[in-house]
């Protein structure tokens, strides 16, 4: 370790928990349930699965009362449950079947904005005397064009799919009111104390039930740049708005919100926090919020690796290459590591398209490979890691020849609808925007679960229509398979990430608290490192991402003992234990040194 004083590999519950996100309205409905909705009810009834498969948190994404515009990301009242999904008696006993399986929940909190029918919002809008008018951000027009339109307060776009502008008119009061996602999800003013107090009891109130903590979707833009100036233009004719995000991304008062969130709320309980932190890439700036005694938050989401093929905008795309991605995360293991801070490790979740669909390939021939080699990566980095549901058994992305109305996002729908408005007589332009949306589109992480065989995946009862199309690859890929497959020669992705988890704990003081180096960072395939615990232990990962036979030369100080385990076979892999080492495609192997 860099200090002595480090408290990095300090352990502690948090770091070495696995967190499983689920998205509660693909992953399990309740027999008898006819909605085609997942539900709590179903949740619960999977924690014994969660449980072998070696997870300790769950975290679900919203499941509060919402209007669903932004599936759930749009809250009506943060202490009711959606009907869809159940009630709070249904959450309670979510909570107490995980106590009884040594297991916590994690609760998904959306305060950069509320749904527009949350009462508080409602009561904003009514009037511009009313005492909540502050509590959302209200601005007058820029001025009032020549054909009597009001000209919203500045050019920054719509966050989801860049249709529109962020403000939204109101013809009642005559002003605009700020919406950095949707029309439907205006954001509050935290400049007002009472905001912050509203909040800091709705975090009381879900702790006091049993949470163990909270995911925090976007945290970081709670705070925007004074005087809300126009944004650069990044995006080419035809874009009238532009995206702002130096003006809401980690803006001033960010970190005394925090603190403030730390001191009423989070240092009176045992939390796991996690802040979703889109567009921030400074290491200073991040130990800020993660370093081992900023009292702000226990590790945040960095969106770097996520959005390696991002441009300017999410919906768009970006070359990358191996070393690009070797890159990104050696920093961030080193960051954190020389800087006594702490991360998350994950490369899905519910915005983002599946891993072994984008990193790895997601062929017939490859993709049990690909995913296991992915499983490999992330189970042996420092950090707290995050599973997201299906990444277990390596579920793809949705097919290219599914129609466009099989998407069910706001944001594919915006963007599409933006593209057809753009590109209407452009066909070469509409193709690239579909190739966007096959590539892109938060709707391959959000079909729904493949349970088993039967029809609808075991996702809901036969003869329901699931919300969203069920990828048709579920026979084939589902986890009874993967459970009980039973091939002498070699593991299934359910059954490789089952290992590799039970390796993590085991090893925690190599695989999570453990050193980090990387060994040839110029290897244009290869990803090699090396974790070493305080008392010396030291393992070797070495990582083909690409699907061509290379030869990996290993340093000359290294002495392999032991190849323990592959993503080709079962047991231990037979490969040379010193200097140049083959690797077949999409190889990973895990080895012990002397
Ligand atoms: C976060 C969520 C995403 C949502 C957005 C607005 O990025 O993960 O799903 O659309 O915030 O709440």
């Amino acid at each position: 370790m860099a200090s002595t004083k480090s408290s990095y590999a300090t352990p502690k519950w948090w770091k070495e928990a696995v967190v499983y996100q689920i998205y509660p309205s693909s992953f399990q409905s309740h027999p008898g349930a006819t909605s085609g909705w997942g539900s709590i009810k179903g949740i619960t009834s999977r924690l014994s699965y969660l449980k072998s498969l070696g997870v300790d948190v769950v975290w679900s994404s919203p499941i509060f009362k919402s209007p669903q515009a932004d599936m759930g990301y749009d809250i009506a009242d943060y202490k009711q449950i959606d009907h869809r999904y159940g009630t709070l008696e249904d959450v309670d006993e979510l909570i107490s079947e995980l106590k009884k399986r040594d297991m916590k929940l994690m609760m998904d909190l959306v305060v950069n904005h509320t749904s527009n029918e949350h009462p508080w919002f409602l009561e904003s809008k009514s009037s511009k005397d009313s005492p909540k008018r502050d509590w959302y951000i209200w601005k007058k027009p820029k001025h009032i064009n020549a054909d009597g339109t009001p000209e919203p307060p500045n050019n920054w776009s719509q966050i989801l799919g860049e249709a529109n502008s962020t403000w939204n008119y109101d013809e009642e009061t005559g002003e605009f009111y700020l919406a950095l996602f949707t029309p439907e999800q205006p954001d509050l003013n935290w400049e007002n104390p009472d905001v912050r107090n509203a909040i800091w009891d709705v975090m009381h109130f879900w702790m006091r039930r049993g949470a163990a903590g909270f995911r925090m979707d976007v945290i970081n833009l709670i705070s925007k740049v004074p005087g809300y100036p126009d944004a650069e233009v990044t995006l080419g004719e035809g874009h009238k708005y532009q995206p702002g995000m130096k003006y809401f991304v980690n803006g001033p008062r960010l970190h005394e919100y925090l603190q403030e969130m730390y001191r009423e709320v989070l240092s009176k309980y045992d939390t796991i926090t996690v802040g979703e932190m889109p567009g921030v890439s400074d290491e200073k700036e991040i130990l800020r919020t993660v370093g081992a005694n900023s009292g702000e938050l226990r590790m945040i989401f960095i969106f770097d690796l996520v959005d390696i093929d991002k441009p300017n905008v999410r919906m768009a795309l970006k070359e990358w290459d191996v070393k690009e991605m070797k890159s990104i995360i050696t920093k961030w293991q080193k960051v954190m590591q020389e800087n006594d801070g702490w991360n998350s490790v994950f490369i899905e979740n519910h915005d983002n398209p599946r891993s072994v669909s984008r990193y790895a390939d997601d062929s017939d021939e490859w993709r049990t490979k690909g995913a296991k080699l992915l499983a490999l990566m992330q189970t042996t980095l420092g950090g707290t890691l995050f599973v997201y549901q299906g990444e277990e058994i390596g579920i793809r992305n949705a097919p290219t020849s599914w129609p466009i109305e099989e998407f069910k996002d706001i944001e594919t729908i915006n963007y599409w609808r933006k593209c057809n408005e753009l590109y209407k007589n452009d066909s070469d332009q509409l193709a690239h925007g579909r190739k966007v949306i096959d590539m892109k589109a938060r709707d391959h992480a959000r079909t729904p679960m493949h349970w088993d065989a039967a029809e609808n995946a075991g996702f809901c009862d036969p003869g329901v229509k699931p919300w969203m199309r069920v990828m048709d690859d579920y026979k084939t890929i589902n986890v009874e398979a993967q459970m009980k497959t039973n091939d002498s020669e070699d593991l299934s992705v359910w059954q490789f990430w089952q290992r590799g988890l039970h390796d993590r704990k085991e090893h925690a003081d190599v695989f999570v608290y453990g050193e980090f180096q990387e060994l040839d960072p110029q290897h244009p395939k290869v990803y090699a490192y090396t974790k070493t615990s305080q008392s010396g232990e030291r393992w070797l990962v070495v990582l083909n991402f690409s699907g061509d036979e290379v030869e990996w030369a290993m340093p000359a100080e290294l002495k392999v003992e032991l190849w323990p385990c592959s993503n080709y076979v079962k047991g231990h892999v037979e490969k040379p234990k010193k200097s140049t080492i083959p690797l077949q495609p999409w190889e990973g192997i895990l080895g012990k040194c002397k």
